[in-house]
């Protein structure tokens, strides 16, 4: 695995391990940050929730100094079907202009994707074996995690650098100016069991900063629908064993103490969607 280097350019792509490569816009007027990724290898690209129409320029810019050419995209991997991830499909089937270009998401997805004006060909996971082999052997393995948060959002594995793809899970609402790509929590954030604060800004009184656990949990607690739905999608995570969970929004775990903390903190949410909404009325 790389190591990683904290004084990051956000305005250039940024590599995750190799062939790996975040491709997003830091756009320092959003609490909500779009995180798509690229995986570079040999002569193929494969570009992973490729981002919404308004970032489809920055995400382009660094798709080539990535020094990826367009027509080099074989693939757009799109984990569910919503706007932040696929408003740009008709902007990138423009640009890479390939007759064999496909669409990889699920049957779930697709006929709601297609509205977005797709001309490729869609494929549907459960119909290729829940894998892609990119030409160099690379293995992308794909996940079902019904209902976290669309009946037919999965999440990608790539089996070479271990980095699981999480699309929505582990996303995070934070503060614009407090976002950092990669996250490491403080020794005191953990195994906290403080009640958190209500708001991603307010500052939690034992590190003087705002709390990781509340932009987890509020983000989770808003698009996911219900506990049971999390709770499966973790338990496939676990199965899986990741060295990096990168997801769609907030930032990217990667040690391996911060994932478990991680999984189990999102385990221990009670309140997820609908079952929220019954905790609050007391149902
Ligand atoms: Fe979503
Ligand atoms: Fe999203």
């Amino acid at each position: 695995m790389t190591v990683l280097d904290h004084n990051l350019d956000y305005d250039k792509p940024i590599k995750l391990a190799d062939c790996v490569y975040w491709v997003g816009f830091n756009n320092p007027n959003e609490r909500l940050h779009s995180n798509p990724y690229l995986i570079y290898d040999g002569t193929e690209a494969i570009l992973i929730d490729g981002g919404s129409r308004p970032d489809f320029s920055t995400v382009m810019r660094k798709i080539l100094q990535a020094g990826v050419q367009p027509n080099q995209i074989s693939h757009l991997i799109y984990q569910h079907y919503d706007p932040d991830l696929c408003g740009s499909i008709p902007n990138l089937e423009q640009i890479i202009n390939r007759p064999d270009l496909k669409l990889i998401s699920k049957k779930e997805n697709n006929p709601f994707i297609r509205h977005y004006s797709v001309r490729s060909k869609m494929l549907c996971i459960d119909r290729i074996g829940h894998q892609l082999t990119m030409q160099s052997g690379r293995v992308l393995r794909f996940f079902p995690t019904p209902y976290a948060h669309s009946a037919g959002s999965f999440i990608t594995y790539d089996e070479s650098s271990g980095i699981l793809f999480s699309s929505d899970l582990f996303g995070g609402v934070s503060e614009s100016s407090q976002w950092k790509l990669f996250i490491e929590l403080d020794a005191a954030c953990g195994p906290c069991t403080d009640p958190q604060p209500r708001s991603a800004d307010e500052a939690c009184l034992t590190i003087q900063a705002p709390c990781v656990w509340t932009g987890l949990h509020l983000f989770h607690q808003q698009i996911i629908p219900c506990n049971k739905s999390l709770r499966y999608a973790l338990s496939v995570i676990e199965g899986i064993q990741p060295t990096m969970i990168a997801p769609q929004h907030g930032s990217i775990l990667y040690r391996p103490e911060d994932i478990r903390y991680a999984i189990d903190r999102l385990r221990s949410m009670n309140d997820i969607g609908i079952d929220g909404i019954f905790c609050e009325a007391g149902v």
